[in-house]
C-alpha cells in the first residue's frame, strides 16, 4: 500500500522530511478495524512529532492521526462496526498513523462518519472534536446539554486561540452548551471566522485581555479554555478568571508553571490530553466512540458545522509537506485536509 512517512526526524524544509513509501497492509488485532483511508487532516501534533529531536526510528514511521474512510476488515472482538461502514477517528499516537492507504484503529475510539459530510469534511473533525469535547465536558465539568434552567446558561467562557482547529469546534460546543463565548483571534480574517462560529465577542490575544474583557463589560470569566502558548498565557489566568473558576490547557508548557497565583482566588488548572485514553487503554476509552457518535449526530442535525477550510490535494508526500509547513506557521484557521490517493491508485 502507499503511505507517507519518515526515516529521520527532520525540519520541514528538508526534502526528505516526509517521503512516499510502499508498506505491507497491516493485519487487524482483536479490537481493530482495518480502514481504507479516504481523507486525512493535519494537526500541530503531526508537525511536533516529525520535528522532534529523537534518534532515527528503526523502521520508517508513518504519522497522521485524523482520518475518515471505510472499514474493510474487522478483528475478532469487534462489535460496533462492520465491513463497509464509513468511519472517522483520530487514532492512537503509539501506533502507525493514518497517512497510509490502510490503517488499523481500535473500534473503541472510532465514530460513525457524519452522513451529511463527505470524507474530506469528516476527516477535519475527530482529533479537534475529541479535544474540545473532553476539555469542556470531562475536564472543566460543564454540561454538554444543560437543562433550560441550568445555572450554566449565560455563564461566560474565554477561549484563547479560538480560530484554530480545536477552537473552531470548541466555540461551537461551548455556545451550544448555553455559554457566552468570548474567543480570541489576532487577525481580521480569523476574528471574522470566530464570530461566524458563534462567539458572542472576539478579543485579540496580542493585546491586554483583561482590559478588553472589562471594556466589553464581561470582567472576570466563569471558565477558561487555553488552546495556545501556555507559557505566555498561563500567568494571566488569575486576573482573567473568577474566584473558584477552572481553566483547562491543552498545550504543554516549555518552562515550569507557577501555580501560586491561582491560590488566592482558589482557582484550578487542569490538562486535557486527547491521546491519554488510547495511550493508557483507560477503562473508559470507549467514551471517545460515544462522543464522536454524538458529534456526528449533531452535525447531521445541523446543530454543529464542519471546520474544514481547505483541501490541499491528494494524500502524498509533497502535499503533506505543504500541510506541515502551513500548520507550523501557527496561523491556520479551521482545518487543512488531504483527500484521495491521486491518479495511480
Ligand atoms: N492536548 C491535546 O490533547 C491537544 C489536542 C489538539 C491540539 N493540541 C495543541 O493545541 C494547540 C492548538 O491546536 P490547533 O489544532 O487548534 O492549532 P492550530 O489550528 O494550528 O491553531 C492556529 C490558531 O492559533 C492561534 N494562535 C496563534 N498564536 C497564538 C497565541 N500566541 N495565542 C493565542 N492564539 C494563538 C491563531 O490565531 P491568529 O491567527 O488569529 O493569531 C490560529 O488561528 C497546538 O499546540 C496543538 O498541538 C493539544
Amino acid at each position: 500500500m502507499k503511505a507517507i512517512g519518515l526515516r529521520q526526524y527532520l525540519p520541514i524544509a528538508h526534502p526528505e522530511a516526509l517521503i512516499d513509501l510502499i508498506l505491507p497492509v497491516p493485519e487487524p488485532g482483536a479490537h481493530d478495524l482495518l480502514v481504507r483511508v479516504e481523507a486525512v487532516s493535519v494537526n500541530p501534533v503531526d508537525a511536533k512529532v516529525r520535528g522532534q529531536q529523537s534518534p532515527t526510528p528503526a523502521q520508517p514511521r508513518v504519522l497522521g492521526w485524523d482520518a475518515a474512510g471505510t472499514v474493510v476488515a474487522v478483528g475478532s472482538a469487534v462489535t460496533r462496526f462492520a465491513v463497509g461502514d464509513a468511519v472517522y477517528f483520530a487514532g492512537d499516537i503509539t501506533r502507525p498513523g493514518s497517512n497510509a492507504q490502510f490503517t488499523l484503529v481500535d473500534e473503541r475510539i472510532v465514530g460513525p462518519k457524519p452522513r451529511s459530510l463527505d470524507f474530506a469534511q469528516a476527516a477535519a473533525l475527530p482529533l479537534t472534536a475529541i479535544t474540545a469535547w473532553e476539555a469542556l465536558f470531562d475536564r472543566l465539568g460543564l454540561e454538554s446539554t444543560p437543562a433550560a434552567d441550568s445555572p450554566q446558561r449565560g455563564q461566560s467562557i474565554l477561549v484563547i486561540g479560538a480560530g484554530g482547529g480545536v477552537g473552531s469546534i470548541a466555540v461551537q460546543l461551548a455556545a451550544s452548551a448555553g455559554l457566552t463565548v468570548i474567543g480570541t483571534a489576532s487577525r481580521p480574517e480569523s476574528q471574522a471566522w470566530v464570530r461566524e462560529l458563534g462567539a458572542a465577542h472576539v478579543v485579540d490575544h496580542r493585546q491586554d485581555l483583561r482590559a478588553q474583557l472589562d471594556a466589553l463589560g464581561v470582567g472576570e470569566v466563569d471558565h477558561l479554555l487555553l488552546l495556545s502558548d501556555t507559557d505566555a498565557h498561563f500567568p494571566r489566568i488569575p486576573a482573567l478568571l473568577r474566584p473558584q473558576g477552572l481553566a483547562c490547557g491543552i498545550v504543554e508548557n516549555t518552562a515550569p508553571l507557577d501555580l501560586r497565583p491561582l491560590h488566592g482566588k482558589s482557582q484550578g488548572f487542569v490538562w486535557e490530553m486527547m491521546f491519554a485514553r488510547s495511550m493508557y487503554r483507560t477503562p473508559d476509552m470507549a467514551a471517545q466512540h460515544a462522543l464522536l457518535a454524538e458529534v456526528a449526530r449533531r452535525i447531521d442535525a445541523g446543530a454543529l458545522r464542519g471546520t474544514l477550510r481547505e483541501v490541499l490535494g491528494p494524500i502524498d508526500a509533497a502535499h503533506l509537506r505543504e500541510a506541515h509547513r502551513r500548520i507550523e506557521s501557527g496561523h491556520t484557521m479551521g482545518k487543512l485536509v488531504l483527500a484521495g490517493w491521486g491518479a495511480t491508485e
